[in-house]
């Protein structure tokens, strides 16, 4: 008999913290309760009721060649029938680390790691380790993991306020997190450079490094102003500061060499996550030869017991490898898919009239706003301007026609170089009939 999502759900509250291991796949945002998947081929999942959705997540973006991609399942096969994990270094990992150096113009080294929070860490430890200094700046709204010196401003609701002096602006996004953790962290708005002119002038001696997302990927989709991050870098320069850019959610998606690439950026260290490990816990920080010898010996301190283990690095590989033959096709097909998806959803949305709405997005990412604004361009636009509970009435209205968007505002949905032209035509009959069901 077929046990229904319901009552997964049911089973799992009992002993799964909100039914589910993170909450952004939980039923705070999953209404009226999240399906439980049981299979996923190329684009599509499939739930334990047997309906089947054209996925436009793929596990946070986790996944550019789709679900179960032969190729990956080949190499993950065989890298856990011959042994997935060694106290021994691997030749695989260092193929994977030629490769990530090969795509990446920023990577003269890298070391690997399991999530982008650890990955994340390990770059704020390593730019104060080698700069010598404490303060670090990140911006509003730009979630790098859920580690205590950066989980402050990354949230619209949030869920407690600690404050503290030394934070300027910063809002805690979690209780527990005590105010020595994020004393060294000054956060201000993105987008504007002026203000990180200022900031800068007062501060910038004592700044480690400037860290940024490429683009903002978790309160929607918001590009960068044109211009903006490459004057970001120059301050840096300018001031000694290490310039950081966080890839987590842009490495391996938004071009092979990730934002870095796409701006011709030169950043100084950059932290990869979720695309790099083809569905598997891969993490990556990597940089010059200079920064990243502040790794070696333990100097600046990073361990793992699961670092590189082979079956992450093995599907790693075969993903990266398939994605770049043919000069890089399989990357310019996850850009063009993502485009094709978006200026469709944009006509659709200029042809009805009923709802404000606009839909954001850079290659494979894009996120929709329900707003009268012709853009959202900052966080402070984005909590100001935003009707989000509209658009989680929207992301959950759409399951019922077979699609599968995130139903959280904050993040992005996510496009693979598996789609077809026919899952943009169906995914946009199903944008219009559930537009239509909106109140
Ligand atoms: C920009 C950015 N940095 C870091 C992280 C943390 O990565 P993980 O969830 O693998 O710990 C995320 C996750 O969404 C992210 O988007």
């Amino acid at each position: 008999m077929t046990v229904s999502s319901e009552e997964w759900l049911e089973r799992a509250q009992k002993v799964l913290v909100d039914g589910g291991s993170s909450a952004s796949r939980g039923p705070r945002v999953f209404k009226p309760y999240p399906p439980y998947m049981v299979s996923g081929s190329g684009a599509r999942m499939t739930d334990v009721e047997g309906r089947e959705y054209i996925d436009w997540m793929m596990a946070f973006g986790a996944l550019p060649t789709g679900h179960a991609h032969p190729s990956i399942v080949a190499a993950a096969t065989s890298a856990i029938e011959t042994g997935s994990h060694f106290a021994a270094s691997t030749p695989v990992e260092v193929e994977l680390a030629e490769k990530f150096c090969q795509l990446v113009p920023a990577a003269e080294k890298v070391r690997f790691s399991s999530t982008g929070t650890e990955a994340v860490m390990a770059a704020i430890r390593l730019a104060r380790g080698f700069t010598g200094r404490r303060k670090i700046i990140k911006f509003e709204g730009h979630y790098n993991g859920w580690s205590d010196a950066v989980l402050v401003t990354t949230n619209p609701q949030p869920v407690d306020t600690l404050g503290h002096p030394n934070s300027p602006v910063g809002i805690v996004d979690s209780s527990g997190i005590p105010p020595g953790a994020i004393e060294d962290t000054l956060v201000i708005p993105w987008n504007d450079i002026e203000i990180l002119r200022r900031v800068m002038k007062d501060r910038g001696r004592e700044i480690a490094c400037v860290m940024t997302e490429g683009i903002m990927a978790n309160i929607g989709v918001i590009p960068p102003q044109a211009g903006y991050l490459q004057e970001v870098q120059k301050l840096c320069q300018e001031y000694d500061s290490l310039f950081y850019l966080d890839e987590t959610c842009t490495g391996f998606r938004s071009a092979p060499g990730g934002c870095a690439e796409l701006f011709d950026l030169q950043p100084d260290i950059v932290t990869f996550g979720k695309a790099l490990g083809m569905g598997f816990p891969l993490s990556a920080i990597a940089g010059s030869h200079e920064i990243m010898s502040g790794l070696a010996w333990g100097n600046v301190m990073h361990f793992g017991t699961m670092n590189a283990s082979r079956l992450p690095c093995s599907a790693s590989l075969a993903g990266l490898n398939l994605m770049s033959e043919d000069d890089n096709a399989g990357f310019k097909l996850l850009r063009s898919t993502g485009e094709k998806l978006t200026a469709e959803i944009q006509s659709l949305f200029r042809s009805q009239s009923r709802h404000a709405v606009i839909c954001q997005g850079d290659g494979p990412l894009f996120q929709l706003f329900f707003t009268d604004r012709p853009s959202i361009d900052c966080f402070r636009s984005y909590c100001r301007d935003v009707d989000s509970s509209k658009y989680n009435r929207f992301a959950n209205l759409l399951r019922e026609h077979g699609v599968y968007i995130t139903p959280s505002n904050t993040l992005h949905s996510a496009s693979s170089m598996v789609h077809t032209d026919a899952d943009i035509e169906l995914t946009i009959k199903a944008f219009e009939k559930t537009l239509q069901q909106l109140d």
